[in-house]
């Protein structure tokens, strides 16, 4: 039955069904914060996301009739956006404060009350918020996520995911599929790191969404790979230095270098002094396709996906040519499941060909493949739950 052709009675089948149907869950993905115990026996407690409230408590439950699982995919869009809203109006942060009614946070956020009503019914339909008494609204643990100051906060990310320009590209997904050129710079005539260089607002945007996502992934990182006997780590691609941050304070006698485009390392140079890291990390602009600091080990996380494999194998063997004896490469990205299994990355993979030139997401056996082609060898793929460590050591 389609929904057009349908008639008044079997649309409100359809519709008494939708209603009742579960949404399909996101916990259904792979991803690094959606499944932390299953995937990485680290503390639930790390992230409100694996609380007892969050999707996890949400499941997809029985598949949802294929019509209704389609329809609720069709109108996905509507619920990222809603949700990108909310979080650069700051919403979970208002509420977080204690400003709880519809008048109150209409009014601190510039909203119509009667407007900013719904709009804060659909976000409880959609388990972000839950309405606690008439015109009284409260977070869920999913909902808490959305707070700035939340651990393993998505804030930024929703942010950057439905800012302008991105939203934008997005937009250009079919002329990406049918040329396999990049969406952004079809609609914007550059590519996105010149436009985020031009463009600092969005620039910043993208760079605190990064922040974001290595703020959350470093704590499975630092858990599930021993660093032990590694003097100089470089961060390829390190943006504003969080990962290197954590992994300095972990291992007292390690020295750091946050590689990165030289606009974006101005903002790592404020970081790093406000960690009390001075001394022992230091903050290089500089260009990957040019020239790595020499170092006894290098890791760059969410960097390769942005590149095709030409690019990723340039970016390696600069790694590989200024590395010292007994070095190694570390690579964190999602490594592809095998298509038909649910998997975020494959997202993610859209993602890449929507932003980048000829970025993408790999199986195993391509970042294989491009190590093996920059005299590098994978030795252990280490899972991060979603996300994966790759090791890499000379060939
Ligand atoms: C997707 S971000 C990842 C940032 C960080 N590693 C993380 O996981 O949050 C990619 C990073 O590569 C940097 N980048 C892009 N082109 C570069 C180049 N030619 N040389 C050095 N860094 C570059 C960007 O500025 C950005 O910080």
């Amino acid at each position: 039955m389609g929904l057009v052709a349908a008639t008044a009675e079997e649309k409100s089948t359809v519709w008494s069904a939708i209603r009742r149907a579960p949404r399909r869950a996101p916990v259904s993905f792979r991803h690094p914060q959606l499944n932390l115990r299953d995937h990485s026996g680290n503390p639930a407690g790390m992230n409100p996301v694996a609380s007892a409230e969050g999707p996890a408590a949400r499941p997809a439950g029985p598949e949802a009739p294929p019509q209704i699982a389609l329809l609720q995919l069709i109108t996905a869009g509507f619920a990222a956006q809603a949700a990108h809203v909310a979080a650069r109006l700051g919403l979970a942060d208002r509420i977080a404060a204690g400003v709880r009614d519809t008048s109150a946070l209409a009014k601190a956020l510039g909203a119509d009350p009667a407007t900013f009503r719904r709009f804060l019914a659909t976000l409880a339909s959609l388990g972000v918020l839950r309405q606690s008494g008439e015109d009284h609204w409260e977070l869920t643990a999913m909902g808490e996520c959305l707070r700035g100051d939340a651990p393993g906060s998505w804030r930024d990310f929703a942010r950057w995911f439905g800012c302008d320009a991105h939203y934008a590209a997005f937009g250009a997904l079919e002329d990406s599929i049918r040329t396999g050129r990049s969406g952004f710079a079809k609609i914007f005539g550059e590519s996105s790191w010149s436009y985020m260089a031009r463009d600092r607002e969005t620039g910043l945007c993208f760079d605190r969404a990064m922040s974001s996502v290595a703020a959350s992934a470093h704590p499975l990182i630092l858990c599930q790979y021993d660093f032990a006997g590694i003097e100089t780590l470089v961060d390829i691609g390190g943006g504003q230095g969080e990962l290197l941050s954590a992994v300095l304070a972990r291992y007292p006698a390690m020295r750091g270098i946050v590689f990165d485009l030289p606009h974006v390392v101005e903002a790592a140079r404020t970081r790093i002094a406000a960690h009390g890291l001075a001394g022992r990390l230091e903050a290089v602009g500089g260009d990957f396709f040019a020239a790595v600091p020499p170092a006894d080990a290098y890791i760059m996380t969410n960097v390769l996906h942005d590149w095709n494999d030409a690019d990723s194998i340039a970016i390696l063997r600069n790694c590989r040519a200024a590395m010292r004896p007994g070095g190694r490469v570390l690579i964190s990205d999602f490594v592809l499941r095998p298509v038909n299994e649910p998997d975020i990355g494959r997202l993610f993979d859209l993602e890449m060909l929507v932003l980048t030139d000829g970025g993408k997401e790999r199986s195993e056996a391509e970042f294989a493949a491009i190590l093996a082609a920059s005299d590098l060898r994978l030795t252990r793929v280490v899972p991060l739950g979603g996300v994966c460590l790759i090791e890499a050591r000379p060939a």
